[in-house]
């Protein structure tokens, strides 16, 4: 990992970071407007840290739509993500709307405050599911986790929330250091399309040939693929508690 680096927010008109704060060119009138926005909500340095990079500086993550850095609001650590100028998305209000609904039935960083160009969330300080996984070996451990994501899709499919990134899943599934998953960026999220939460993160933990299976498989023994299919096949039919309960069952 690179290091970190913290910058007052004053400081943000300089480069790299004008053009991390505006990706993908800093504009001089936008990076004023942003820089104030975000003094007027209280930010006072940002972090620039994490696994990903964006010109070399290190940061949270950097998606189609938005790029993540840590800030710190008094004395709290923040998640924000800052609106791409390319990312062909107007606002954060679709995505904050959607998170909110994800946090009615607990599942989701929590959501904080949005702007049209910034989206504030719990900071989830950990790594993807991949990571954790493979550092990981405890059976007991690695069902707690799973049952825990699958629980979480179900009481999204429950509240007609479809995630629609749940099938390729390995940037959206995070492990906090208390061994908490959480499912991040309802950007592409809807309550208009049927759901699909439970279906697909079943394909990408346990079907697919990604190298999750891989894994769920080496820990917990392997499991009957055409059963899990087929129980897969019933939910998806019949989206009863009792058939999530047999999911459950027959995948882990
Ligand atoms: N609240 C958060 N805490 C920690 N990391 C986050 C948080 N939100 C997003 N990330 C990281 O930043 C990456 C990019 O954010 P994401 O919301 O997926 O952006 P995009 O909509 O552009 O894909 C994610 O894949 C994840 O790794
Ligand atoms: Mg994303």
């Amino acid at each position: 990992m690179k290091p970190s680096v913290k910058l007052p927010i004053e400081n943000l008109t300089e480069e790299p970071y004008a053009s991390i704060l505006c990706y993908p060119h800093a504009k001089p009138l936008e990076v004023e407007n942003r820089i104030s926005e975000l003094k007027k909500l209280g930010v006072s340095v940002v972090e620039f840290t994490g696994d990903g990079a964006v010109a070399n500086v290190p940061v949270i993550g950097k998606g189609y739509v938005g790029i993540v850095v840590v800030v710190h609001v008094g004395r709290e650590q923040l998640a924000l993500k800052m609106r791409r100028l390319d990312g062909g998305r107007e606002d954060f209000f679709h995505e904050a709307e959607m998170l909110q609904k994800a946090n009615n039935v607990n599942v989701g960083p929590k959501f904080v405050a949005v702007t049209k160009n910034f989206l504030f969330s719990q900071f989830i300080d950990g790594d993807f599911l991949a990571k954790w996984l493979e550092n990981h070996k405890d059976k007991e451990c690695f069902r707690r986790v799973l049952c825990d994501i699958l629980e979480q899709c179900w009481h999204l499919d429950e509240a007609s929330l479809d995630h629609g990134e749940l099938s390729k899943a390995p940037r959206h599934l995070l492990m906090d250091k208390t061994g908490k998953p959480f499912i991040v960026d309802f950007e592409t999220a809807s309550t208009q399309r049927k759901v699909a939460n439970v279906t697909s993160v079943c394909q990408y933990l346990f079907v697919g040939n990604s190298t999750i299976p891989r894994l769920v498989w080496e820990t917990l023994g392997e499991k009957n693929r055409d059963q899990i299919v087929n129980t897969l096949r019933n939910y998806k039919k019949e989206r009863s508690r009792q058939n999530f309960e047999t999911l459950l069952q027959t995948c882990l």
